[in-house]
């Protein structure tokens, strides 16, 4: 796999390339937002999908023993988790499932708990039906992020919380959630009976220590769902396939229940061939992709601290989104920004999207052919040397 390789994705409805004048942005930006890659999947997925098209039939589809085998057997492998063919349930997005696990376990007005800066999707779901954000904030001590278990458990105390979305890995700081933190979480969550979602969609881009799924906690697997999905390990986001685990018959009756009242019954036919492929044999192609991927960070990093030193880049344990602190530049974020997109003509998420705690930081998706990603830090250099 030549990850050098640049793809011209323009006219292919992306959503990257192909809508910028929607998003008020100029036509000449270069995006580097959204959290998909800019590398093609493995070409053995590219052939299931291409042997799929071919019969030319795209009926109703459902999950068949195959597929769960694929799934089994990539996490076994890769996580050490049993998994259990009832647990499974698809739904067609990681964040659908978060928005159902909200309306399944807590009432208007009630507080839901995450951390900030954290994906900004866990606020919307919370906020279109109508819960409240409690946000316990990550501690940045010094460029590493940390949770703070004195304030989660006065929150959860305080608050009344039931319900507690979990980013793990996190995006956008990078971490990768230690074992001593997430027994820690476990253990305040037992005491106080709070629900937690795990949404584990970057578990496969680690890079240091070991991502743990919460599927290993058997003693408190009824009270928890983990969200996965194939989307971004294997860039396949518009296949609209992903993989809930619900261990507890009862929680995923109340769950089924509530996305049927939504009216969504039925598998993508595609996603189910590209996610099945893709576990089957993408196992080579994930590991050349972490490779190049720690290479663009060592590359983003170096530059920074070499031509940048008062812009601080937190160093990543995963994911492939780098979490950029701008404050020392003495900007303010509309002035970052608008230099960032008028100027370098480079189209960035502000960390003001992920919470207030995000205010001075800049997310910056690392997952393009490094010689974009070299030009990309040269037109920062310019505006901000
Ligand atoms: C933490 C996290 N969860 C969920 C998603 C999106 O998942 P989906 O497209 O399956 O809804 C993303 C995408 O960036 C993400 O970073």
């Amino acid at each position: 796999m030549n990850f050098d390789d640049v793809v011209d994705r323009y006219n292919t409805n992306c959503l990257k390339f192909d809508f910028k004048k929607e998003r008020n942005k100029p036509e000449d930006i270069f995006p580097m937002w959204v959290a998909d890659m800019d590398f093609r999947c493995p070409p053995e997925v590219i052939n299931d999908l291409k042997a799929r098209v071919e019969h030319g039939i795209f009926g109703y589809s459902d999950v068949d023993i195959t597929y769960f085998r694929a799934l089994y057997s990539w996490y076994l492998t890769h996580f050490n988790v049993k998994l259990q063919r009832d647990w499974l349930f698809n739904t067609p997005g990681v964040v659908f499932a978060l928005a159902t696990a909200v309306k399944v376990f807590t009432k208007e007005n009630d507080y839901v708990l995450i951390n900030n800066p954290v994906y900004n999707p866990f606020s919307e779901v919370i906020e279109d039906n109508k819960r409240k954000i409690m946000s316990s904030d990550l501690i940045n001590n010094n460029g590493h992020y940390k949770i703070d278990f004195v304030d989660l458990e006065n929150k959860i105390k305080e608050y009344n919380i039931k319900l507690y979305l979990l980013c793990s890995p996190h995006n956008p700081v990078g971490r990768v959630w230690s074992k001593e933190e997430l027994d820690k979480i476990v253990e305040i969550c037992k005491r106080y009976n709070v629900f937690i979602v795990s949404d584990e969609i970057h578990s496969d881009f680690v890079y240091e220590g070991k991502h743990i799924c919460m599927l290993n906690y058997q003693d408190y697997l009824d009270n928890i769902i983990v969200c996965t999905s194939p989307s971004k390990t294997f860039n396949l986001a518009g296949l609209q396939t992903s993989n809930i685990f619900i261990p507890n018959q009862n929680v995923r009756n109340k769950f089924m229940k509530e996305v049927w009242a939504t009216g969504y019954s039925n598998i993508n036919a595609l996603g189910l061939v590209a996610c099945k492929s893709a576990y089957e044999h993408g196992d080579k192609w994930l590991k050349e992709l972490i490779e190049y991927l720690k290479g663009n960070v060592k590359l983003v990093e170096e530059y920074f601290r070499e031509n940048l030193p008062n812009i601080k880049v937190t160093h990543p344990e995963g994911t492939y989104l780098l979490w950029i602190d701008f404050s020392g530049t003495n900007l303010i974020d509309e002035e970052v920004t608008n230099k960032l997109t008028y100027e370098a003509k480079l189209w960035l998420n502000s960390g003001i999207k992920y919470g207030k705690s995000g205010k001075g930081f800049q997310r910056l998706n690392i997952a393009l052919p490094r010689s974009e990603l070299q030009h990309a830090l040269e037109k920062i250099k310019e505006v901000f040397g």
